[in-house]
């Protein structure tokens, strides 16, 4: 999901726009004077593969081969160390650049859509901005594709449900009641026939419909994988077990006697340890057993967040309902879910459709973004998953009892009985695991931590009157000391005994983490394991804060020691003999890529997201640069990338992938040859919707050549998506695309 919050550091100078009705016409007259060039000449410079996200020009892959790359990279909007051009040819080539709305790929690939937002499949439809994807081989020419769809963009959504769908939904007169109360509403304490109801009913509902989880089978065909529909489809959405209660989703683990309390603090939905329904399912995770696990990220979108002492949550009136069309926020709200029972890891099998879906709490309710597993006989489970929040903590879990055979589906009881750890790093490339568990102390980190390196302090804890759900924050040592004196260990701020208690510590993870001292990282994306060395691989999306949160300055440093840099990392975690199940285990870090532009010391790309890592230890990555305009500023499109694990190009990112405009690529995964890539395209047109012909932007930019000169930069970048149709005036729809060689070969060749 996009970072709302995030900030830009870049010399974007935005051209004053032109009234709408002159937009278009003023806009390209504008562009072809600035540039010099006629309308002709600017779109035969497309053509002819002048377009920075074309494929390389003529003779720079035979170099590219020479250079020992397995392929010739992109040429992304900025000069890169890896372009094959020199300083003259930088400034001259990047002089003038246009961003265009299509996925791109090298030379000798291709990409075709498999499955798009709206397509048939099983009890509903494919739904809106797909993300996680993980493959589920059934037999040499068949596969399950099991798919995450996370949230909804308004915009899109809104613009293109009638085409999709097939009816239209009452947005305007929705908005229009809405916003004569303010823009939000308690839906549940609506009378029965106030005329708001219905039509609000109506849009939560379908909003819901559109999310969560899905499985659609494919096959491999000559021309490569294609949908392929079969028995195996399903789809499980926000609202799944709403109306058919033996669908609800069943909780495992220590925070189910929590949801079967009789007296509590809190809301209570009625359901005891059941579930209704899955949503902000982000990435994930697969077992080698079979089974997929997602993650439910940015749950606090659509329900209470805040959990009191007892781990239950108040009630759904804190999170209203509200829609503006730009904003459609507090989905949970009309149908009164409860807040503690979203934001887990929730395990399903693709082969089983008829084995109901579970949500492990034994590891822990934060804003997970993905889980990495790691299964070997005789030692315990190990998963490793990231809060993407600023200040969320990186996770492990590990299992009471021990794996006998990584293969077998009983595993997944090994995901119901463990201890859940959080990280605390040391600027020295050290580390340990603190256990989440009552008896630890409370040690959260000093404010003047941070005032050493100029930043406010933003330490969220359990709030210190017990009474009320959600965080205080720490902002002085005195407050800090304070604070332990009167909470000695985390079994003060969650009273209670047996799994009550911990099912609380473990409902609550992120403030009790912050408050046993873990170190607060810079938005931990996603985590995956590499197959060679055993390494945890980590990107952190974005350093600085939020104001609820604050990456450790004395870890998250830019390449020039910023103590706030916006533009990510990517981690090696090497964990020292997690198999052994000690708890207070250590480990050692060190940071392996930098985001950033090159002249201040980055490698190019920017916010990095998801990564895949193939058989011979490459790295796929994938961006989530966004903001008001996901293509507003000098990083342009989002983009994949790999690190290459040897050769002369090892660690050398080279581009990989350019998307369309205003999306993001998530959800990289291979089939079993490793000769297709599969990737989400997730909300094209996420800011301007449908892009109509001549909706552009000219954006000004200063860049740094190889040899260190500045230049400027203009730039094209159209606004709003036809993606994948690619014609004007159609809707973008987010959707799956299957990349692979032309010659069919496997993807490095
Ligand atoms: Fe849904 Fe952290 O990305
Ligand atoms: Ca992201
Ligand atoms: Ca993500
Ligand atoms: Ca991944």
């Amino acid at each position: 999901m996009p970072a709302w919050d995030r900030v830009d550091h870049n010399d974007t100078r935005r051209l004053v726009p032109t009234p709408e009705s002159e937009r278009c016409f003023s806009r390209r007259s504008l562009l072809i004077q600035l540039l010099g060039l006629s309308a002709a000449a600017i779109a035969g410079r497309a053509r002819a593969g002048g377009s920075p996200n074309h494929s390389a020009p003529l003779g720079l892959a035979s170099m590219n081969r020479a250079a020992g790359r397995p392929f010739a990279p992109l040429l992304g909007p900025i000069p890169l160390p890896s372009d094959g051009l020199n300083a003259a040819a930088q400034r001259s080539f990047y002089a003038r650049v246009m961003l265009r709305d299509q996925l791109v790929v090298p030379e000798g690939y291709r990409s075709d859509v498999l499955l798009q937002w709206g397509d048939p499949l099983g009890s509903g439809r494919f739904g809106f901005n797909n993300d996680y994807l993980a493959l589920t081989p059934l037999e040499p020419a068949r596969a399950l594709l099991t798919v995450n769809f996370e949230y909804i963009s308004p915009r899109p959504w809104c613009a293109g449900y009638k085409q999709v769908m097939g009816r239209q939904l009452p947005f305007d007169r929705l908005k229009e009641l809405l916003s004569g109360r303010g823009g939000s509403v308690d839906a549940l304490a609506l009378a029965a026939d106030d005329p708001l109801r219905q039509p609000l009913l109506e849009v939560a509902t379908a909003a819901l419909e559109d999310v969560g989880i899905g499985v659609a089978e494919i096959a491999l065909q000559p021309q490569g994988w294609r949908r392929h529909s079969g028995r195996f489809d399903r789809r499980l959405n926000g609202l799944t077990g709403l109306n058919r209660p033996q669908e609800q989703l069943r909780s495992s683990g220590p925070a189910a006697a929590v949801f079967l309390r009789r007296q509590r603090l809190g809301y209570d939905d009625g359901l005891g340890d059941r579930v209704i329904g899955t949503f902000a399912n982000c990435a994930g995770g697969q077992t080698p057993w079979g089974t997929v696990l997602s993650a439910e990220e940015n749950v606090q979108t659509h329900v209470v967040e805040p959990v009191h002492a007892d781990g239950s949550s108040p009630s759904p009136a804190r999170r209203p309902f509200q829609f503006d069309g730009e904003r459609l926020e507090g989905l949970g709200n009309p149908f009164g879910l409860a807040g503690n029972k979203y934001g887990w890891v929730v395990e399903i099998d693709p082969r089983r459709p008829e084995r109901p879906a579970v949500k492990h709490t034994a590891l822990g309710r934060f804003r997970h973004e993905a889980v990495a597993v790691r299964a070997r006989a005789g030692e315990p489970l190990v998963l490793y998953s990231g809060c993407d929040r600023h200040g969320g903590h990186l996770y492990r879990y590990v299992s009471e009892a021990v794996v006998r055979d990584p293969r077998d589906q009983a595993n997944s009881r090994l995901l119901e009985r463990g201890r859940l750890e959080v990280a605390r790093f040391q600027p020295d490339g050290s580390g340990r695991w603190i256990r989440l568990q009552p008896q630890t102390p409370v040690e959260p980190l000093l404010p003047s931590h941070f005032e050493a390196f100029e930043l406010p302090a933003v330490l969220p804890v359990p709030h210190s009157d017990r009474s009320q759900a959600g965080a205080e924050l720490l902002r002085s040592d005195a407050d800090q000391r304070a604070y332990r004196q009167r909470f000695g260990t985390l079994a003060e701020l969650y009273p209670g005994n047996g799994d009550e208690q911990l099912g609380a510590i473990l409902i609550d993870a992120h403030l009790a983490a912050t408050a046993v001292g873990a170190t607060p990282t810079a938005r931990p994306e996603d985590t995956e394991l590499d197959p060679r060395t055993g390494d945890l691989l980590i990107t952190f999306t974005a350093g600085g804060s939020d104001g609820e949160g604050q990456a450790d300055p004395a870890i998250f440093r830019g390449p020039a020691g910023e103590s706030s840099w916006p533009y990510g990392w990517l981690m090696r975690l090497q964990d020292e003999n997690p198999g052994q199940g000690k708890t207070g285990g250590a480990f050692r870090w060190r940071m392996v890529a930098t985001g950033g532009t090159p002249w201040e010391g980055g490698m190019g790309f920017a916010n990095p997201d998801n990564l895949a890592v193939d058989r011979a230890g490459n790295v796929w990555m994938v961006t989530d640069r966004a903001s008001v305009n996901g293509s507003a500023d000098v990083f342009g499109n989002n983009s994949c990338w790999l690190f290459p694990a040897a050769g002369p190009a090892a660690g050398e990112p080279l581009l990989f992938a350019t998307g369309p405009i205003e999306c993001e690529l998530t959800g990289p995964c291979f089939d079993p040859s490793e000769s297709t890539l599969f990737l989400s395209v997730q909300h094209p047109g996420e800011d301007n919707a449908t892009h109509q012909q001549g909706q552009e932007e000219i954006q000004a930019y200063s860049l740094v050549d190889r040899d260190g000169g500045r230049f400027e930069q203009l730039r094209q970048v159209p606004l709003g998506s036809n993606w994948p149709s690619g014609r004007s005036g159609q809707i973008p729809r987010p959707g799956v695309v299957a990349i692979r060689r032309i010659d069919g070969a496997p993807l490095l060749g």
